[in-house]
């Protein structure tokens, strides 16, 4: 833009105006700065940074992690420097304002194997503690895949129990039960996410702004796995799955979701779908309670796995009136406690 605008003569005028068009067209939502670690770490005050990696004071996650005092209020910075880090890693409930600072997902992975009956004891991953952050990270649990009939089926890469908790630019990888959103209010900005069964799953109330989904075959069971499975339990609970932009892909077929309790809530808008996602699109597998209470279905979504002529009966294509509350950080409060957001 710079260069037509330094153009002399009488075309000057025409192009100044040109660009005050392109000036209005870049302030749409096209144009907003990237959210990298940079911005992050300008927009939280750090009091302390803790690197990790072979070379620095701290050799694993779990040694930063444990030299962070208890009770601590302000924000300090888990650096985890490129590298696979093999281990479980637990931030305790007394531990909040750890931003866990990754050199970019795939780059900084944090791996473990464990599959177990237990959820929490299968994962890689454990966040109790609330006011967190985490940037170019991947979770993984690489628990063995494809044993048919396994009861240690449980492989959840991260749990997150905290409230006020954000992940930019991570990444999911198990089997079954990857991401254990469990409880409190999350947001997850440019995530990837991949599973098959049930891979995103508890009470959180959380917002998926443009994260990428990939489903994955497993030879486990004969059924269709699905991404979510939302435990809202009553009316009053405010919590559900919103997944805005973004895309599912894949290899397979799955359901985009089940029901299974009363008041489960999951939102897809304005996302692609592949034609992974199976054209019933949502099951009641296992459930066979009143789907009256159910808040499940879709938004203006789009691509080949996106029509709703065979979708489940109690599954809904949502008005943008019912949906505008969920369509932004608004729905998980975020103007309050986000340090960037879209
Ligand atoms: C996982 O294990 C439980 C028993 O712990 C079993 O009921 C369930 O069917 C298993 N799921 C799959 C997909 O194998
Ligand atoms: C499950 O969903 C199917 C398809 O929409 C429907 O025919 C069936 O009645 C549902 N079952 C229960 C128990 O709600
Ligand atoms: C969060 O936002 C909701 C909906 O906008 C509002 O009803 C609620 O009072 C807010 N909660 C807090 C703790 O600010």
């Amino acid at each position: 833009m710079a260069r037509p605008c330094s153009s002399s003569g009488g075309l000057v005028v025409l192009f100044l105006s040109l660009c005050s068009i392109f000036l209005i067209v870049d302030s749409t939502d096209t144009k907003k700065p990237l959210i990298d670690a940079k911005l992050l770490n300008s927009k939280i005050q750090v009091k302390q940074t803790y690197k990790v990696g072979p070379e620095e004071q701290y050799k694993s996650v779990q040694a930063a992690i444990d030299a962070v005092p208890e009770g601590n209020s302000q924000w300090v910075v888990v650096h985890v420097k490129a590298g696979t880090y093999r281990e479980q890693v637990v931030v305790p409930e007394n531990k909040p304002y750890i931003y866990l600072r990754g050199n970019g997902k795939g780059k900084t992975t944090i791996v473990w194997d464990e599959c177990s009956i237990d959820n929490t004891k299968s994962a890689t991953f454990n966040l109790e503690a609330s006011n967190f952050i985490a940037f170019g990270v991947t979770f993984k649990n690489n628990a063995e895949r494809d044993l048919p009939n396994l009861a240690r089926n449980q492989s959840v890469a991260a749990k997150v129990s905290g409230d006020k908790v954000a992940f930019y630019h991570c990444g999911f990888y198990s089997p079954h039960n990857t991401l254990f959103d469990h409880r409190g209010r999350h947001y997850y900005e440019s995530c990837y996410i991949q599973g098959n069964i049930d891979f995103i799953f508890g009470r959180g109330q959380s917002l998926f702004q443009s994260c990428e989904i990939f489903v994955l075959p497993d030879g486990r069971n004969d059924i269709l796995g699905s991404i979510t499975a939302q435990n809202r339990k009553s009316e009053k609970c405010t919590s559900g799955f919103v997944f805005l932009k973004g895309k599912v892909y894949g290899v397979g077929e799955v359901y985009l979701g089940r029901a299974n309790e009363p008041f489960s809530r999951v939102i897809f808008a304005n996302t692609y779908f592949s034609k992974t996602i199976s054209p019933v699109g949502w099951t009641n597998w296992s459930y066979s309670g009143d789907t009256k209470g159910l808040m499940i279905g879709e938004h203006d979504c789009h691509g080949p796995g996106g029509d709703p002529k065979h979708r489940a009966e109690w599954a809904r294509q949502f008005s943008k009136e019912e949906v505008e509350p969920f369509l932004g950080v608004d729905f998980i409060n975020g103007s309050e406690w986000l340090p960037v957001y879209y």
